[in-house]
């Protein structure tokens, strides 16, 4: 495995893999990596030619009062785990090198609707910093296809959109999510759990799994669903920002007839903010909304 922290030095590496006529695979991450990153690299190199993972922690991306200052950093881990895993190439910048101009100024991609609703409303700015970034990884490392976890699924959403907007020719793929064996969505936000949380956490994605089961059954609204599933969670000690149904394509509201949902959470548990997801393919076309 090759690291390069400059853009001259990916270039040059993108450049010569160019001439060979490879095709080439992109992972970006935020580090502290886990075993969903790993399975989003190991699709990538059965895709191509060529893998590359980005380490970069994003600041535009992040709120005021946000986490930006205390995410994990372990690029020594992450470089062992990516090596073993048979990275070809790992490109971990630092701030000056994505932000020659500062942050506060810097140009800005926008995805408008899909960014402003469920995170979006409760993270202003959150999916315009990763649109930028993910924009200015693209330009330079010009993939042929890019990764994601669904664990993210809005985000997954807001860069097809952005890639189909601006007529990126990159493929956006999204990858499921990887579970711990008690459920939870493996992420890096987990670390802050205290042991007591990090016993509560499953609740987030039993959550999901009752609503989808009520969702089969048909015998309920989605209001009286999403309602009692924020009841639930509250219940369990969590700070629930949206519990919702929606569909999976645009995330606009479901309509009757429709035959699958996405069911998306966000929630806090003490210091970490959690977010889960699940597709229910339902057996009946929803009948009452
Ligand atoms: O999902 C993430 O880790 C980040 O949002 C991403 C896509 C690497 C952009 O900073």
């Amino acid at each position: 495995m090759k690291t390069v922290y400059s853009l001259e030095d990916l270039r040059t590496q993108i450049q010569c893999w160019r001439r060979e006529s490879a095709r080439i695979a992109l992972v970006p991450t935020m580090g502290n990596l886990h075993a969903g990153h790993i399975s989003l690299l190991e699709r990538a190199r059965a895709l191509a030619d060529r893998s590359v993972v980005s380490i970069f922690v994003n600041p535009i991306q992040f709120g005021k009062g946000e986490d930006y200052a205390k995410y994990p950093s372990t690029l020594d881990a992450d470089m062992e785990k990516l090596g073993a895993a048979g990275l070809d190439l790992l490109f971990a910048p630092n701030l000056a090198e994505l932000y020659p101009g500062g942050i506060e100024e810097d140009t800005r991609v926008t995805v408008p609707g899909l960014s402003a609703i469920l995170c979006g409303q409760f993270r202003p700015g959150h999916f315009s910093g990763v649109a930028t970034v993910v924009t200015k990884l693209f330009n330079n490392v010009q993939p042929d296809v890019a990764l994601f976890g669904e664990k993210d699924y809005q985000q997954l959403l807001v860069i097809k959109r952005m890639a189909h907007d601006l007529l990126l020719p990159i493929e956006i793929l999204g990858m499921p999510i990887v579970r711990e064996s008690d459920g939870l969505a493996m992420s890096s936000r987990n670390a802050y759990l205290s042991p007591l949380e990090r016993g509560r956490a499953p609740r987030i994605y039993a959550a999901l799994q009752e609503a989808a089961t009520k969702l089969s059954k048909g015998a309920q609204s989605i209001i009286a669903i999403e309602t009692a599933a924020m009841a639930d969670l509250a219940a369990a000690g969590f700070r629930p920002e949206y519990f919702s149904v929606r569909r999976p394509t645009d995330l606009s509201s479901p309509q009757l007839g429709d035959t699958s949902v996405q069911i998306l959470v966000a929630a806090w548990l003490g210091s970490a903010r959690l977010i889960d997801n699940l597709h229910v393919a339902l057996d009946q076309p929803l009948a009452i909304l």
